[in-house]
């Protein structure tokens, strides 16, 4: 095994008066960047929320660098090093200011005050929020919101990142800026998204979530290129361009 590894083992899921959504998944992030994509309600979501402890596994187990996460410690470890972008931004969101969000993390880490404010500040540039840190959360646009959830990520400097739709919400420049950002995070991760074009320009593998099993698409398929190809087993398409 891999000794920097987030990995899946055998895990089986079902929600609470569901049917079985996951039987004996294997999943494992080791390097590079990895998208993921699947019809809505396929488990995706659900998925992150496993490797994140926020379900639990009927059977199974979730290991970050061959240990096993059981223990409160053990999550705590997790969290430490495994960035997660929720779906909804709300969801991660809860502090009044944008400051007070993006140094939450790293005050309780243990930073001081100052560091852990200029530790922001800088994240906040980096991401295009400047002149944002005061401004009140609940207040903030949908990709206002998107951004500052993942500057509460990034400010941590994860050694993994877990991305749930990072996209929704963004328009074409933000987008673009986001796709820049990842090209320069030297971290596995794994990104959720419909988006397919997004996908290409982050990720160099993507599987598809189907029926609770993972697939691999063709490494092949996936392109940089301005336009857009069919794409192995999952072709797309866009209104207005030819498809070759
Ligand atoms: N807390 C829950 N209780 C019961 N069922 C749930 C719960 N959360 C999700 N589900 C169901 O589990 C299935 C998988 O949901 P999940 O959110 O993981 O899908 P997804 O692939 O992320 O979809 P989307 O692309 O719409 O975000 C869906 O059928 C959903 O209705
Ligand atoms: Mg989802």
């Amino acid at each position: 095994m891999n000794p920097s590894c987030l990995r899946l083992k055998k895990i089986s899921f079902a929600h609470p008066s569901q049917p079985q959504l996951f039987t004996g998944l294997d999943f494992e992030l080791s390097s590079g960047k990895v998208g993921l994509i699947g019809q809505n309600g396929s488990g995706k979501t659900t998925l992150l929320y496993l490797i994140m402890g926020l379900h639990q596994p009927v059977a199974g187990g979730v290991y970050l660098d061959e240990r096993l996460i059981a223990s409160r410690d053990d999550l705590r470890y997790l969290r430490r090093h495994v960035g997660f972008l929720f779906q909804d931004a709300d969801d991660q969101l809860f502090s009044p200011t944008v400051i007070e969000d993006v140094a939450f993390g790293p005050l309780n880490l243990g930073d001081s005050p100052d560091v852990a404010r200029q530790k922001s500040l800088d994240i906040l540039n980096r991401l295009g929020l400047i002149g944002f840190e005061d401004r009140l959360t609940h207040n903030l646009s949908g990709g206002e919101k998107k951004l500052v959830a993942l500057a509460t990520i990034l400010v941590m400097q994860p050694r993994f990142l877990l991305l749930d739709e990072p996209t929704n919400s963004l328009d074409s420049a933000t987008r673009a800026r986001l796709v820049a950002i990842i090209d320069n995070l030297d971290v596995p991760m794994l990104i959720i998204s419909h988006d397919w074009d997004f996908l290409a320009q982050t990720t160099s593998q993507v599987y598809s979530l189907d029926h609770g099993h993972l697939h691999l698409s063709e490494t092949k398929c996936l392109h940089t290129h301005p336009h857009a190809h069919a794409h192995g087993d999952h072709p797309h398409g866009h209104s207005g361009l030819a498809h070759d």
